[in-house]
């Protein structure tokens, strides 16, 4: 396993669209634990491979609280059956925006299908912060960051913030 960087806005690369996984095998299962470790590492609760720079689709996750094991999650090519009328608003933040928080609306629940660590097809429903969290991952793998959901004015400050914080490391 290996630690990857984690690229920050404004790169480009960010707003690639990833491509879907043909097979899940022993080198994308060594992508994602590369993914899992560089995430608590960090330390975040989730993860898009384009935010290492592959443009796969492939999301990990753990959103275990600090005192509770670990419980690592893996995404494949995962879409989004049905999501609910009812939306829920949560402050959300991202490793490729650091230190920005803002109030994102996003479906409260949704139907989810995706590959698992192994290449089993996986149908659940997802709802609070799983829910909140896997709507948030799969916008990176189209492109799209949480300060995209702002109005141009947030979203332009917080890359402004970013920048700046980058050139004062
Ligand atoms: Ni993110």
């Amino acid at each position: 396993m290996a630690l990857r960087d984690i690229l920050v806005v404004p790169d480009p690369i960010l707003k690639k669209v990833s491509d879907r996984v043909d097979v899940v095998d022993d080198d994308l299962r060594a992508l994602m634990d590369d993914m899992l470790e560089t995430m608590y590492a960090a330390p975040g609760i989730g993860l898009a491979a384009i935010q290492i720079g592959v443009a796969k689709r492939v999301i990990v996750m753990d959103l275990a609280k600090q005192d509770e094991p670990k419980e690592p999650r893996h995404f494949v090519n995962p879409e989004i059956l049905w999501a609910s009328e009812e939306t829920q608003p949560y402050e959300e933040g991202c490793l490729s925006v650091p230190e920005i928080y803002d109030e994102v609306e996003r479906p409260a629940h949704v139907k989810l299908r995706y590959l698992d660590y192994h290449g089993k097809t996986i149908e659940e429903d997802a709802e609070g912060m799983y829910a909140v969290c896997i709507q948030h991952e799969m916008d990176h793998l189209d492109g799209v960051l949480f300060i995209d959901h702002l109005s141009r004015l947030k979203r332009e400050q917080a890359v402004k913030k970013v920048k700046k914080q980058a050139k004062a490391a």
